[in-house]
């Protein structure tokens, strides 16, 4: 089925879709892992849904490759209405004229930005094709949001992946680049690409994934990143105008004894819990809790199992930010795909999907 702009397609599997909706008020006494998840929406073929952004209106917005299997492999912005209820709504926004997309971030209310290009067979961005694009839902038209291609990454772009707005300069994107080892800072309105940030914990070591640097989020004046390769959390101090980083990066998490072959992306949680995807093979959503001395406590697994399809090839994660789901962690995956690639412990693959990770009793 092709789905053009504005085509509304109701959950496919809202039978699997039970409310996540759930009253405010839990009474918990202690974390009892893992947590429950619940499938709100599933595609119904091969489908790579590589990352979300949640809007005010708790919309989800998805980044999705699909087909990723076969030579037809379209890369489409998705808008999920309504997650929290028994019938979301899945509709297409935008077809990119590209053969992967990446990341999604909100740059300032309802502004997003959005980074596409073509890959190599391993990952690689084909040289010119990286671009980055903004869909504003301040301005409608015909239904849509009004989209614009910003900027066209330079060829020294190698492995972009996670990409992460940065509070008070609503112009900039920063994109971590997994292979280039570095943070780059992303002018929409110039359309210029400069290194943002690059330390020794941003690289590969093992020559294993060859991926480093992944997720990257903005929080509490620190730049927070995950290298996949050491399976860890790391940050870096902003400076006093927010527009640079410190020199020296602090770990502040190693999922190794957790997640042994790789983590993702990750997302912080309001009370600053570090809440990483660890894609296939793991199978996990792992937590990571603040300690309370601007530390962290040891990581747990929060969701999934390894051989578990509650999170299977779990790669983004997002809070959702509607009054019934505003301690409802959206996790979307890849159907573990990669993990089979991997050829590790995936014996089946399943269409990516949302999943909803309750964290109430967390
Ligand atoms: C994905 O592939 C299936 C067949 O395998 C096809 O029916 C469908 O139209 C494709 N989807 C897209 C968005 O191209
Ligand atoms: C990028 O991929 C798109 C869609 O898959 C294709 O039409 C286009 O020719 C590709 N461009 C380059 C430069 O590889
Ligand atoms: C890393 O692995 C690749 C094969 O996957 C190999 O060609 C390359 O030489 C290795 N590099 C190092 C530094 O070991
Ligand atoms: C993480 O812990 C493992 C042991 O579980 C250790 O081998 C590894 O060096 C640590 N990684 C980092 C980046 O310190
Ligand atoms: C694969 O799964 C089996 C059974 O769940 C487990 O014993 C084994 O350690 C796993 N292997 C890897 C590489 O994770």
């Amino acid at each position: 089925m092709v789905l053009r702009p504005g085509h509304i397609l109701s959950a496919a599997v809202a039978t699997l879709a039970a409310a996540t909706a759930v009253s405010a008020a839990a009474c918990c006494s202690g974390a009892k892992l893992p947590l429950p998840v619940k499938t709100v929406y599933q595609f119904d073929t091969e489908t790579w849904i590589e990352n979300l952004a949640v809007r005010p209106n708790g919309n989800l917005l998805l980044v999705v490759d699909e087909n990723v299997t076969s030579p037809e492999h379209p890369v489409s912005l998705y808008q999920l209405a309504n997650p929290a209820s028994t019938q979301p709504e899945l509709s297409l926004v935008y077809a990119f004229p590209l053969g992967t997309v990446l990341g999604i971030t909100e740059l300032q209310p309802e502004v997003y930005a959005v980074l596409a290009e073509n890959f190599t067979g391993s990952f690689e961005a084909v040289p010119g094709t990286s671009k980055m694009f903004t869909f504003n839902f301040n301005d409608m038209d015909g239904g849509q949001p009004a989209m614009k291609e910003v900027a066209t990454l330079p060829n020294t772009i190698s492995g972009p992946d996670g990409i992460a707005a940065l509070p008070g300069h609503p112009d900039t994107v920063l994109v971590a680049d997994m292979y280039a080892s570095l943070v780059w800072a992303v002018d929409i309105t110039m359309g210029t690409t400069t290194v943002f940030a690059q330390t020794p914990e941003m690289a590969e070591v093992h020559n294993a994934t060859k991926m480093g640097i992944n997720g990257l989020r903005v929080s509490d004046s620190y730049l927070y990143f995950t290298n996949s390769d050491l399976k860890s959390v790391f940050r870096l101090p902003l400076d006093a105008c927010g527009s640079g980083v410190g020199p020296a990066a602090e770990m502040v998490a190693n999922l190794t004894a957790v997640s042994p072959v790789f983590i993702d992306d990750f997302t912080i949680g309001r009370d600053g819990t570090l809440w990483v995807t660890s894609s296939g093979p793991q199978n996990v959503v792992v937590a990571v809790r603040p300690d309370g001395k601007g530390g962290f406590l040891e990581p747990v697994v929060a969701a999934g199992a390894i051989d578990s399809t509650a999170v299977q090839g779990d790669v983004g994660a997002a809070f959702g930010r509607g009054p019934l789901d505003r301690d409802v962690l959206y996790v979307v995956t890849n159907g573990g795909l990669w993990g089979a690639g991997l050829g590790l412990n995936q014996t089946a693959t399943e269409p990516g999907k949302v999943a909803a990770v309750d964290t109430r009793c967390f």
